[in-house]
């Protein structure tokens, strides 16, 4: 891996914090684990290796939830993230499978259009007419290699692929193994093998989670950050992180634009003003915490390579409109009406509801 490539992998960034926290780690660790349960908790959380390196916060959020991911991992049953958008299940699951098996790169993208060779093997062509069927000729996917070395395997999106599909994974996940009737063996999981999916339960075209498949999982529900505070928090941070790996043009702290964000952003998503007082329309896109740090990550662009290297309204409005007004009609009238019933008459907001009403 290089700094070259436009995005790198957690383990490539965070090598010095995996390599820390894995020295010295006393504490006892599952078979084929990298590190103890314990210091994956703290590589997620943030916090101190054993040797005083400092390790970031990967995740915000409740530290209940991740130990009970983690915990799921080192028992027989596969873990499910499931949540609304941009709830972090993906950033996650990749973390917990850098700071567990050393690599995130074991990954299956399901879709509508994924088939049961993409899960379990397929065969080279080539060598299987010339040869017949041989161990030589079968293809392994990520999930096949996972159980082979003992390693996670992650399955983002898990429901986007059809029911009937999904329901390979039953005997994988329940006796651990993968028939292969053609060669009369069969591919047997080697401790540390896991699944670690990604679900979320409100997007357009997804399929039911099968029920025999739902009781193999342990179900971790990732929410929306719960406080404003929080959810700004989060932005700040993965801005600040997302714009310096892409080297944007150095800018003056934003911080201040970027609550405004979030406040925007949390009131038309939950329908009311922060102090409860005004009821809003919301919109049809989720405005998720992930799509503000996109904004945010825009309007810096917008700011240092256009403007004066400040993110102040102007830089925001147009990435604020792109990110609300998904629907025409629909979007544009409850932006409209928060715009007059909210960013006016706020206390200091004036440049803000004037450089929207200008793109609008
Ligand atoms: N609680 C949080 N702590 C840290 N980062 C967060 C949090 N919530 C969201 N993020 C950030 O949001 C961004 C998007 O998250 P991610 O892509 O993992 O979401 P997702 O839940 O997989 O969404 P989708 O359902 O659309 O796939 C990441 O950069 C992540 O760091
Ligand atoms: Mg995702």
């Amino acid at each position: 891996m290089t700094e070259s490539q436009l995005r790198r992998s957690a383990e490539d960034i965070y090598s010095e914090e995996l390599k820390a926290l894995c020295k010295d780690d006393g504490r006892p660790r599952p078979a084929n684990w990298k590190m103890s349960p314990q210091a994956v908790v703290t590589f997620i959380l943030g916090g101190h290796a054993p040797d005083g390196t400092k390790i970031s916060a990967k995740y915000v959020g409740n530290r209940r939830l991740i130990e009970t991911a983690v915990a799921t991992l080192a028992t027989d049953r596969a873990l499910l993230l499931l949540g609304l958008p941009g709830t972090a299940k993906s950033w996650v699951s990749e973390n917990l499978a850098a700071a567990i098996s050393g690599s995130s790169q074991r990954l299956i993208q399901c879709t509508a259009g994924t088939d049961e060779n993409q899960i379990r093997y397929s065969w080279n062509y080539a060598l299987l007419l010339s040869k017949g069927p041989s161990p030589d000729a079968l293809v392994k996917t990520p999930l096949a290699r996972a159980m082979e070395d003992g390693t996670l395997v992650r399955l983002e999106e898990l429901t986007r692929m059809g029911s009937e599909v999904q329901d390979t994974l039953i005997t994988v996940l329940s006796e651990k193994t993968l028939p292969v009737p053609e060669l009369d063996i069969s591919i047997d999981a080697a401790r540390g093998f896991n699944v670690i999916a990604t679900a979320n339960n409100r997007d357009k075209g997804v399929n039911e989670l099968s029920s025999a498949l739902k009781r193999r999982f342990n179900v971790v529900v990732l929410p929306s950050p719960s406080s404003l505070d929080e959810e700004t928090q989060i932005v700040i941070k993965r801005v600040a992180e997302i714009g310096t790996s892409l080297t944007l043009p150095p800018i003056q702290s934003a911080d201040k634009e970027l609550a405004r964000l979030v406040t925007l952003f949390r009131e038309i998503r939950e329908g009311k003003t922060i102090n409860n007082k005004t009821k809003l329309k919301t919109s049809t896109g989720s405005l998720s915490t992930a799509e503000a740090i996109s904004v945010g990550v825009s309007a810096w662009a917008h700011a240092g390579h256009f403007g004066n290297g400040v993110i102040d309204a102007q830089a925001l409005a147009a990435n604020i409109v792109g990110a609300v007004v998904k629907d025409p009609v629909q979007d544009k009238v409850a932006l409209e009406e928060y715009l007059d019933v909210v960013a006016r008459g706020r206390d200091g907001w004036s440049d803000l509801y004037y450089a929207i009403r200008e793109v609008l």
